[in-house]
């Protein structure tokens, strides 16, 4: 017989040493500071000083321990300097999570040219391989980390805005599910969560709404509200911790439902879900 003992899972990332791409703001500072609550020492790789030393302070404030690390972590130098430092000061890596990413300036691909193409690369994918292959030894090492990338819903269906943002998040996707066969054997777990709809400084969701447009959330997003980075963070969480100790190589859309209801539009007219939104 398979025994379940009874788990305490008030703090869940206890003792565990965590790096947090872009951990100053947004879902990245969500991230922070939840897991800064939940016990790890958080590794804030932020490329802005100040938002990363705000949230480094809010975990300090609430009794957890975090450290600022200045970072472009679309520069592969900069990359090795970091986890050089972090394993020299802390001896491993258990949860890494990449979660810089950016649309820049949309366009369709028929308008965009190379420079366009490869800026998108370094934001959203890039890297995601250089940190990955930098924390990895430590992790290896150890036999133990978990490392969940950031992606986007646009990874997971069409994305009429910019096809090569698209690609990129959807890049990062399958790279998380071969990635974790590779690693699985050595103790690592790889997923994904792919967001949308979520108020951060990148996406202002509020921007220009009047009262009555912000009754429209009903029919924007299946569960009717605009998501906020702590939405993220809990899904983020869960799958750092043990508690997702066998789950791997999946990304899981952290959409408010948009991917599910995909192509099913809210009428609150009539309400009932509609495929013509505007026919009578
Ligand atoms: N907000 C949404 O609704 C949404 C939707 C889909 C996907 N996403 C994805 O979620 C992730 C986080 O998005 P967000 O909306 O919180 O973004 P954000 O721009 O609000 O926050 C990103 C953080 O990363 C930092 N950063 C930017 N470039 C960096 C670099 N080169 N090196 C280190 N730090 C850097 C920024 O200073 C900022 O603190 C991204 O990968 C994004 O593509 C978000």
């Amino acid at each position: 017989m398979i025994e379940s003992p009874i788990r305490n899972y008030a703090a869940l990332l206890e003792d565990k040493i965590a790096v947090v791409s872009g951990g100053g703001a947004g879902i990245g500072g969500g991230i922070s500071r939840l897991f800064g609550s939940h016990g790890a020492t958080v590794i804030v790789a932020e490329i802005d000083p100040e938002r990363a030393e705000l949230t480094v302070a809010d975990i300090e404030a609430a009794g957890g321990r975090a450290l600022a690390h200045v970072v472009d972590v679309r520069e592969r130098d900069q990359v090795d300097v970091l986890a050089e430092r972090v394993v020299a000061d802390h001896g491993r890596v258990d949860v890494l999570v990449n979660n810089v990413g950016d649309y820049l300036k949309a366009m369709p691909f028929g308008r965009s040219d190379p420079d366009h193409w490869e800026a998108l690369y370094a934001i959203n994918f890039k890297h995601v391989l250089l940190m990955t292959h930098a924390f990895l030894p430590t992790m290896i090492e150890h036999h133990e980390g978990s490392i969940i990338n950031v992606s986007s819903v646009e990874g997971m269906r069409g994305y009429p805005a910019d096809p090569v943002y698209g690609a990129l998040k959807a890049g990062v996707n399958h790279f998380t599910t071969c990635l974790a066969l590779e690693v699985g054997r050595r103790g690592i777990r790889v997923n994904a969560v792919g967001p949308d709809l979520t108020q951060t400084p990148q996406v202002d969701y509020h921007a220009g709404l009047s009262e009555e447009q912000e009754k429209l959330w009903e029919v924007w997003a299946p569960v009717g509200r605009v998501g906020a980075p702590d939405d993220q963070a809990d899904v983020v969480l869960f799958l750092a911790s043990d508690q997702s100790r066998f789950v791997t190589g999946h990304a899981i859309p952290t959409d408010g439902g948009s991917l599910a209801g995909g192509g099913w539009y809210w009428s609150p007219d009539r309400r009932r879900w509609v495929n013509r939104p505007l026919t009578p």
